[in-house]
């Protein structure tokens, strides 16, 4: 198998730039900490090569990936310079790219749409990471229709219902193509601590009785939050994801309040928990993180890339189950972790809560 992972990114904005200058860090770093697994199979981030790109901002359309991850209107942290890609971002059409609450963050540009699969083709793509805005539900459709149709596996990153999505499953399984999604969950973000702290008292015995989580940041993802009904989708996502950790019902709110331009590509979490142990005696958790989410979203991707290229050396087809529940709030199944060993005959070392 050779070791090189070719991947295709549909949306330069924040995730995209710090998976970008991500890669390029752990090419030349020393210390290989801050990531969840140095190797995945034979797999090492440095294996990651970027064949293809796309977005519609004039900004960053035409210019060179490594280029691109720093335009306007991202506001992720800078990492490192990354080196020239050779690889230019392509126009794709916009459809539902363009919010009407964010809109004037992005300059469309005028350049004609590529074709997208004929892309994807050329370029021997593995893997398509869809990493377009919450909401865009026809364009990453579009871009599940391209990669199924070139044969690359699709990794949807974002909450549109595609891996989710039995029609969308049963395509992929057709054509022996991979699908994973939806929605991805950070290494480290509001939805993944909010769980694993709720199962942590459900274990111990607590009763749980209310608890919310709301963040406000200043990435465009949170500027679309103010969307209500565009936001929606997420908003059920994160709820139906958190909730999933105690095993009856009870008063839940979970998703993005606010938007603060100024703190950038930051977002802070507040999490409050209310419940009973032992005899009845009540007691509540008021906790907050504060964090950047582009990197949350880096740390978590470049497991999932290298995930789905061991599966597909393992000749797996269709939604893969495990991964997706490894990488993602909405999974086509919740599957517990140890089926990572089924589906790719591997396994992350140590406990890993999913
Ligand atoms: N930690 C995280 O950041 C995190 C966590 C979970 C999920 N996600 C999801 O990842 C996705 C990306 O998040 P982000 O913060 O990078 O968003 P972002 O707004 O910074 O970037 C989105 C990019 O998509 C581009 N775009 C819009 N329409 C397009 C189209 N039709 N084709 C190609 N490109 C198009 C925009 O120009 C922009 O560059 C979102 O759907 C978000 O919900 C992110």
């Amino acid at each position: 198998m050779p070791r090189e992972i070719r991947v295709a990114i549909a949306g330069i904005g924040n995730c995209a730039s710090s998976l970008v200058q991500g890669t390029e860090f752990y090419r030349t770093a020393q210390k290989k900490i801050g990531l969840m697994n140095d190797k995945v199979g034979p797999f090492k981030v440095s294996d990651i090569r970027f064949v293809a790109a796309f977005d519609i901002d004039e900004r960053k359309v035409g210019k060179d990936l490594s280029e691109a991850v720093y335009a306007e209107p991202n506001n992720t942290r800078k990492i490192v310079q990354a080196r020239p890609i050779g690889v230019k971002v392509q126009m794709a059409q916009p459809l539902d790219g363009i919010s009407p609450i964010a809109g004037d963050k992005i300059q469309q540009s005028k350049a004609k749409p590529s074709n997208i699969t004929k892309v994807l083709e050329d370029a021997k793509t593995d893997v398509l990471v869809n990493l377009t805005p919450t909401g865009a539900s026809k364009a990453s459709e579009m871009y599940a229709q391209a990669a199924l149709q070139a044969g690359s596996a699709f990794i949807n990153a974002t909450p549109a219902r595609i891996a989710s999505n039995k029609v969308w499953q049963s395509k992929y399984k057709k054509k022996g193509a991979l699908v994973v999604g939806d929605d991805i969950m950070d290494q480290i973000g509001s939805t993944v601590l909010h769980k694993n702290l709720l199962s942590l008292l459900v274990d111990r015995g607590i009763q749980i009785g209310e608890t919310y989580q709301l963040d406000i940041g200043g990435g465009t993802e949170s500027q679309l939050a103010l969307d209500k009904k565009r936001y929606e989708i997420k908003r059920g996502i994160k709820t139906a994801a958190v909730a999933a950790a105690v095993p009856y019902k009870f008063p839940i709110v979970a998703g993005s309040s606010d938007f603060v331009d100024f703190m950038e590509n930051r977002r802070t979490s507040y999490f409050w928990i209310k419940g009973e142990y032992f005899a009845g005696t009540d007691f509540t958790l008021d906790m907050r993180i504060s964090l950047e989410d582009g990197p949350a979203c880096a740390g978590i991707l470049t497991d999932v890339i290298r995930m789905v290229k061991l599966a597909a050396g393992k000749d797996q087809r269709g939604a893969l189950n495990a991964v997706s529940s490894y990488g993602f709030k909405a999974p086509p199944k919740r599957v517990p972790l140890e089926n990572l060993n089924q589906e790719l005959g591997w396994m992350p070392k140590g406990p890993r809560p999913n």
